[in-house]
Order: C-alpha cells, then structure tokens, then sequence
C-alpha cells in the first residue's frame, strides 16, 4: 500500500521522538512491501516561529490532503508569554478542529515489564489495568467563547461550555462500539449534579443505552471517577467524557500505568484520516539531550497503522518489539528501574529497530 504521512516534527524534544517513529514506520514498510511518503506540516510553537501563527491555514491544507498525521507534541517555555490565540496550544486546537476529530483514544494499559514503575500499590496494579478514555474532542470549554474584560475596576474572566445532542451522540456511540470491541463496560463521567452540559450527556446517553443492551453501562462523577482510578483501576473498562475531564483524567490513567512516556493516543473523525500523537507533553526540560522516550511517538504510529491503515498485522509486530525491548530490560531514563540498562532515545530507536 501507498501512504503519504504528515508529519509535525513539533517542539522542544518532540523531534527527537519522531525521527524515531518514522525510522521504525520505514523498517515495517521495507519489511511488508509497502510504501510511505512523508509530507512535513509546521504546527505550534515551530509554526509560529516560521509563519507567525501556530497553525496557518498551509499546513491545515497538508495535514487534510494526507492519509493521516503523525505528531510529537508542541509547546514550551519559549511561547509562554504569547496571547491565548497566538500559543502552539491553539495550533493543536485548531488542528484537531479543522480535521473534523470528535473522538480521541487513550488507552491505559500496563505494561508487565513496567509494574513495578506505577506509582499505585502492587496488590492493586496486579488486579490489572487495561482501560481506555474515550476523550471528545473538539467540543465543551476548549471551544466555547473565550474573555477577559474589565468588570467595576478589576479583571473577569470567562470560558464558555457547550455541548448540543449531536456533539454528544457521536461521542457516546464511539464509546459504546468500544465497549463493544473489548469487554463490554462503559462507563460515562461527568458532572450531572452541577453542569447541564452532564445532564444532556446523560440524557443522549440514555437514548444510546438502548442500542447497545450488551454493554454495561454506568454514569459516575468526575470526582469520584479520579478516586475510583487510582483505588480501583481494574474496574473500568472504557470510558467516555466530555473533553476537559477527558484530559484531565487520561494524563492520571497515564500515570498508574507507569510512565506518560508510554501512552499513545488516535483522534479520528468521520473518515479515516486520523491524528496520531502521544499524550505527554514536548518535554523542554530533557529536549537535545537524546534522553526522552520516544516509545510513546512510537506506538502512536502503530496506532496509524491499525487504525487509519487497516495494517493490523504490520501493528502487531511492532508492539511485539516494543515488548521485547522491555523484557531485554532496556529503559528511557523515565521507565527506568535498578537493574534494568538505562538508554537514550536514539538507542531505544535503534533498539525497536532491531527487533523488527
Ligand atoms: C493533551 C494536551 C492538550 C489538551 C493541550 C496541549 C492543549 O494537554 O493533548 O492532552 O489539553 O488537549
Ligand atoms: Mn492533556
């Protein structure tokens, strides 16, 4: 097969770990006699440096013209200080939004190899966690209206949150056939004793209930679905929630699994151009030094793969050397754990590679 990759190189050390994801994405088309061509689009924090806007409409253009896009991450110290619309955030905003991707996955997996690495008690992390945060995406606070005004003298504030039944149905059914794929729990967070944005989720959540009568299906609040994660993590299967608490609650499903350094993550829309991106952040702290783990970059690409692709088998094969990889006991300074070869970036790379 033919595909033309977009590719953001991103900011701070995010180019380290896609120059990595693209050395094991041409390994494994060498390897199946498929071909990849890569278009490169500047987003965020490099974007604004070049073009004066983190997203200009070019390289929107690109990443639509494309078969998928593969991202590292955007942002840092550099563009701190810039106004809300000119930050490298809004070019990731804007590009999810402009690629039409309501639904993001982020599964929460534990890895064996890295059991000992979560911050959660053993005899909670061997009841297992294998979970996923069905995020929505392109909706709620993120994109409602946006002020600061002068209001008697002093500064106010405000960030809008919307939803209306189409945004929610969407999401809700992505969550439902997830379930459906796996084993069969859905659990939909929100905050429906305070917000009537919940009440409405719950409602069209309701209607959805009644399509998928195999799937068992729970409502939690927000707060107490952040306690239930850490107590009880084998308890959830998939997860569904409105964007901000989806944000919030994958980075803390991220953490008992190990390492942020792990976790990929897809958004698709209706087509099956996705963006693929892990979920931690661009790491300004260790950029330059070969250190950051690329193996979340790289398992976002297998993501790409097994689900834009439709090469479920070609996936297949490279989380099988990420696994072995692991049990060779080689570690990124994040992962890493006394008695196990602690190795930089490129040799992680270098690393999968060998395997494939
Ligand atoms: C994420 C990030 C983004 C988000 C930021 C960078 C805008 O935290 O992908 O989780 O909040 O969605
Ligand atoms: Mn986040």
């Amino acid at each position: 097969m033919e595909k033309n990759i977009a590719l953001i190189y991103g900011d701070c050390a995010s180019p380290e770990i896609v120059t990595q994801a693209v050395r094991v994405l041409d390994k494994i088309a060498e390897k199946h006699g498929h071909t990849f061509t890569y278009t490169r689009a500047w987003m965020g924090g490099e974007a604004i440096d070049k073009f004066g806007d983190p997203l200009p409409q070019s390289e929107l253009d690109k990443c639509l013209a494309s078969d998928s896009v593969l991202l590292g991450a955007v942002g840092g110290p550099k563009w701190e200080g810039m106004p809300g619309d000119k930050r490298p955030e809004k070019g990731l905003l804007r590009l999810r939004a402009g690629m039409g991707l309501y639904s993001n996955n982020r599964p929460a997996k534990i890895w064996p190899q890295l059991a000992d690495a979560s911050p959660l008690k053993k005899e909670i992390v061997d009841k297992g966690i294998d979970f996923i945060v069905v995020r929505e995406l392109i909706g709620g606070v993120y994109f409602g209206e946006h002020k600061t005004e002068t209001e008697n003298g002093e500064e106010k504030a405000t960030d809008v949150m919307s939803y209306s039944e189409h945004e929610i149905e969407r999401i809700g059914r992505i969550g439902f056939e997830t379930a459906m794929k796996r084993r069969k729990r859905l659990t939909c967070v929100d905050k429906a004793n305070v917000l009537d944005t919940s009440r409405l989720w719950r409602k069209v959540m309701h209607r959805l209930q009644a399509e998928y009568p195999d799937v068992e299906y729970r409502e939690m609040f927000v707060d107490n679905a952040a306690m239930q994660i850490c107590k009880d993590p084998s308890q959830f299967d998939v997860i569904v929630t409105e964007n901000m608490f989806g944000d919030i609650l994958s980075d803390e499903a991220s953490e008992i699994t190990g390492s942020i350094g792990m976790v990929p993550s897809s958004s698709l829309g209706a087509g099956s151009c996705g963006l693929y991106e892990p979920i931690h952040g661009s790491a300004p702290d260790i950029a330059g030094q070969d250190i950051v783990n690329p193996i979340a970059c790289i398992l976002s690409a297998v993501m790409m793969l097994r689900y834009s692709f439709g090469m479920a088998a070609e996936a297949d094969e490279i989380e099988a050397a990420v696994n072995t990889v692991l049990d060779k006991g080689l570690r990124t300074a994040d992962i890493w754990q006394p008695g196990c070869e602690k190795i930089g970036c490129s040799a992680m790379g270098d690393a999968i590679l060998a395997e494939l």
